[in-house]
């Protein structure tokens, strides 16, 4: 398993995004958090904003949709250029034709799980996805706490991924720092987003580095 590491912007500087995404070269993927103020209690960005983004770095963008109704919203993200679009179980009406309208236009198709959500329902959809996200906070905020709670779900998840023999990636997000990281890659984790264990540091992309090394470890 290759270890990523998608810092998330939510923790940067909003009026610099484009020296923000400079500021992390070397980084997988950079992870937008798109927050609607419906699903969770919070406000971030949309469409225009990932438009601009991804015509201004050449790191691919990792959209986290923490919104109602991505069933409408998801297809126009892989449109503005997300290389790579996550939806909510708990938001999405039609899961399935959802991952695949995001896959026929050309993106990876992710499906997120808030933490009291559990993965056993989602057992069949899992084919239909190319990685699947495990909140380790409550959507909505970065620098929260992580929730050492989330261990075993990120445990069954990989096991159900091996017992079906797929190559859907696993992502963490909430709390992911150099104390938190081990632990969800021996967990079987393979992509890590961190906002504040990056953004805050006083050399971005040299946090990168100490966060994938690790996880790799
Ligand atoms: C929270 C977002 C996260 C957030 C993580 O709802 O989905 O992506 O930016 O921030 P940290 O790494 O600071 O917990
Ligand atoms: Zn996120």
């Amino acid at each position: 398993m290759a270890v990523q590491i998608n810092p998330s912007i939510l923790s940067a500087d909003f009026s610099r995004l484009a020296e923000e995404a400079k500021a992390v070269e070397g980084a997988d993927w950079l992870h937008v958090d798109v927050m609607d103020n419906h699903f969770v209690p919070n406000l971030t960005l949309g469409v225009p904003v990932v438009e601009s983004l991804s015509r201004a770095t050449d790191i691919p963008l990792d959209c986290h949709l923490m919104i109602d109704d991505p069933d409408r919203w998801a297809p126009q993200y892989v449109e503005a250029g997300a290389g790579s679009v996550t939806f909510h179980a708990e938001a999405a009406a039609a899961p399935v034709r959802l991952a695949r309208e995001i896959r026929a236009k050309g993106a990876r198709a992710s499906m997120a799980l808030k933490p009291a959500t559990p993965i056993e329902p989602y057992e069949d959809l899992l084919p239909e996805l190319d990685m699947l996200l495990i909140m380790t906070v409550e959507p909505g905020f970065g620098g929260q706490a992580f929730l050492d709670i989330m261990l075993p779900k990120i445990r069954r998840t990989r096991e159900l991924i091996a017992k079906h023999g797929l190559e859907l990636w696993l992502q963490v997000d909430g709390g992911v720092s150099e104390a938190t990281i081990e632990r969800c890659a021996e967990a079987g984790a393979d992509v890590f987003v961190a906002g504040s264990a990056v953004y805050s540091a006083s050399d971005p992309a040299q946090a990168v580095g100490s966060l994938r090394d690790k996880a790799a470890r």
